[in-house]
């Protein structure tokens, strides 16, 4: 991994494997993960006004506004540590967010251009695994079927309690892939189309689909500077 990440964005459904996949690629390339979905858990933990707007839209399997996660993202980038890159995972998620991203990132001239990373998985594979996953308050990602912790319910790394995401349910998941479906779907076909863009088989042993990314990754910088 001798080549600099820059700005990537990981795209995909839920339960793909973004924040799987985004953490191992933080601890890979020393480079933040920046995840939406975490960012907007916390405003809730927290009970801050953002949060309090957000929790029911996101119980329910809808998008939170294009504003307030945009101006959530622009507060995070702002951070001294996103120099060498970063990871978005989980935005953009509408192509209002895409054309956002497009000029803010853009308009950065000392930035690497964008590079973004599509993760596809099945729809039978994906509510299996939302329905296995268990999280630790910290964020840490288990799966009872496919990565359970040594304990039965209780976090390998601090001994914390682990939980399911109030949003992990059988009808919120269904919410969310037609959300994904009519909202998202175009934001990675928006990029596919920009080039700078590849596909990557999440079905496949945690490990591998990240060194097909890390590889993509590669070809991608490869490509030179844009034009
Ligand atoms: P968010 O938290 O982003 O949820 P999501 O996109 O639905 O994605 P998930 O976190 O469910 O899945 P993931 O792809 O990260 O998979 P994971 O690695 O955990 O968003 C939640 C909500 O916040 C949204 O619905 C919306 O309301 C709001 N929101 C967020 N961003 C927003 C935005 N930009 N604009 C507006 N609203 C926004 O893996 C899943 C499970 O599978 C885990 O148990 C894991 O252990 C397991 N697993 C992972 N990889 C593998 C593998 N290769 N094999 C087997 N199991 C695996």
């Amino acid at each position: 991994t001798n080549f600099l990440p820059g700005p990537v964005l990981l795209l995909g459904a839920p339960g793909v494997g973004k924040g799987t996949q985004a953490k191992r690629l933080m601890a890979e390339f020393g480079i933040p993960q920046i995840s939406t979905g975490d960012l907007l858990r916390e405003n809730i933990a927290k009970g801050t006004e953002l949060g309090k707007a957000a929790r029911s839209l996101m119980d329910q399997g809808q998008l939170v506004s294009d504003d307030l996660v945009n101006q959530m993202v622009a507060d995070r980038l702002a951070q001294p540590d996103v120099a060498r890159g970063y990871i978005l995972d989980g935005f953009p998620r509408t192509i209002n967010q895409a054309e956002w991203v497009d000029r803010e990132i853009a308009s950065k001239a000392q930035t690497l251009p964008i590079v973004a990373i599509s993760i596809v998985v099945s729809y039978d594979q994906l509510l299996h695994r939302i329905t296995g996953r268990r999280i630790s308050p910290a964020g840490r990602i288990y799966n009872v079927y496919s990565n359970p912790p040594v304990v039965s319910g209780i976090c390998d790394v601090d001994g914390s309690v682990l939980v399911q995401r109030s949003d992990d349910s059988e009808v919120v998941f269904t919410e969310r892939m037609k959300t994904f479906e009519a909202q998202t779907a175009p934001v990675v076909e928006h990029y596919r189309r920009q080039g700078r863009f590849e596909e990557v088989n999440g079905d496949q042993a945690v490990e591998q689909v990240t060194v097909e990314i890390t590889a993509a990754l590669k070809r991608l910088r490869q490509k030179g500077p844009k034009s």
